[in-house]
């Protein structure tokens, strides 16, 4: 199938992260997908080595998916997301609840990983005023993490570059991220680094607790190259946020729905925050969505403190919070993701990929590979000091020879679908060896 897209198309469309020029000077078109693979304009089958952005791990086009979808937009297209509500919303928040850690009984609706952070921050700061402490309100992030482009996810998100192109947002401190030099190569968890959640204390020294709000992290970090949490961190770090009245809020946005053999990190990794956001698996990416779950003791402590039955509680949310559409595909995503044993697939799976990546060990360029679960992250020595240009020649070569993976800084990532079979990790790393080896 050649390509329709026209030179005014293409100058149309400003692509979102994108390096839009190269792009559009070679265009990598995707036209159809099936399973774990894509189909480009060309008709090559190319692997989704990231499950499309670590959103459809149950691979592409399940038509249970696209039958529910179907049916909702004849039944109900939409329906208004404030003051009313349509009953596939409760029936899923019933649905999740089932499946968070214990005591995440509330789910709040939006339709990104972006706002769900923001939600989430902004749940954890009114929480304190509303308990009578208005002065908690600066957010600890962690360097390196991702939190989504909004003001807010830029803020406490710790992606270098930001503050350098935007300048300054909203107030904001981050814990040092938890990789070290003495964790490369680690297979699994690093078993050193947990003394790292300790830097809390010194940002609590300089700021205050009585001005923190909440601390967020994601369990696992993704787009930097998915960095795992040295053993024991975590815990460290819940300990501190429950000893300083710190709310602990887990970006699950890529970790929950099964990347690590659970629903949630905070259950493989045996560690309960206050708040969890997610968002892109919990419909198998097919229609935009995302949930925080919250403890109940904060829904309640709003429900406490707004007087009048007819008050608005939270005045929060979006016009497409819990839209009928999305709950449709996530309410037939979370059977899937049971009736199909995925989950328990992944956690199955997962050593033989952890053998499979760590080969690359060795190869020219690759100084370290990270890995948990279905996830992994190799980075790749800089070149005269640039240190994205090695990655992004390493995946152009993958998608050249029919591989898709994500590369971002000096990292290759990847998330690979739940219904990856053993041969086809061993394909992707032998492609992935061949490709390191190609770049000077
Ligand atoms: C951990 C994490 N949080 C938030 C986001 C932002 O999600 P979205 O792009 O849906 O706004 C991402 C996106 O990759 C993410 O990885």
């Amino acid at each position: 199938m050649e390509t329709q897209v026209t030179q005014k198309g293409l100058d149309a469309y400003w692509m979102p992260y994108t390096s839009n020029r190269q792009f559009k000077a070679d265009p990598r078109m995707i036209v159809g997908a099936k399973g774990a693979y894509y189909i480009d304009d060309k008709g090559r089958e190319i692997f989704d080595g990231l499950s499309g952005l670590w959103t459809c791990g149950m691979g592409h086009n399940h038509p249970e998916i696209a039958q529910a979808v179907g049916k909702q937009l004849s039944e109900l297209d939409y329906a208004p997301a404030f003051q009313f509500g349509h009953p596939k919303a409760f029936e899923l928040a019933e649905r999740l609840t089932e499946l968070t850690p214990q005591g995440l009984n509330r789910i709040f609706y939006v339709n990104s990983g972006s706002e769900a952070t923001d939600t989430a921050t902004k749940i954890a700061r009114a929480y304190w005023r509303v308990n009578g402490q208005p002065t908690k309100t600066r957010i600890i992030g962690r360097a390196k993490g991702y939190h989504g482009a909004s003001w807010g996810g830029i803020s406490y998100g710790g992606i270098g570059g930001n503050r350098k192109i935007w300048g300054q947002a909203m107030e904001a401190d981050h814990l040092p991220h938890t990789w070290q030099p003495s964790q490369a190569f680690s297979q699994g968890m690093p078993k050193t680094g947990a003394e790292l959640a300790d830097e809390l204390l010194e940002l609590i020294a300089l700021h205050d607790a009585s001005n923190i709000a909440a601390v967020i992290v994601e369990p696992m970090s993704g787009s930097a190259g998915v960095i795992v949490p040295p053993e024991g961190y975590l815990q460290r770090l819940r300990e501190l946020c429950s000893q300083h009245n710190i709310l602990l809020i887990f970006d699950e946005v890529i970790t929950g729905f099964g990347r690590t053999g659970n629903y949630f990190a905070s259950q493989t990794f045996g560690v309960t925050p206050d708040m969890i956001c997610s968002a892109k698996q919990i419909t198998n990416g097919t229609v935009p969505m995302g949930a925080v779950m919250v403890q109940d003791d904060i829904y309640q402590a709003y429900m406490a403190a707004a007087g009048a039955a007819h008050n608005i509680e939270l005045p929060h949310g979006y016009t497409y919070s819990g839209h009928p559409v999305a709950c449709a595909a996530a309410l037939t995503t979370l059977d899937l993701l049971e009736k199909h044993q995925f989950i328990p697939r992944v956690a199955e799976l997962s050593p033989h990929f952890e053998r499979a990546i760590h080969t690359l060990k060795g190869a020219q360029h690759v100084v370290d590979i990270r890995n948990f679960g279905f996830a992994a992250g190799i980075s790749i020595a800089h070149r005269d000091g640039d240190p994205a240009i090695r990655p992004f020649e390493i995946a152009q070569k993958l998608w050249q020879s029919g591989f898709y993976v994500r590369y971002g800084g000096d990292t290759i990532q990847l998330g690979l679908p739940f219904c990856t079979e053993l041969n086809e990790m061993d394909r992707l790393v032998d492609a992935m060896g061949d490709a390191i080896n190609s770049v000077s």
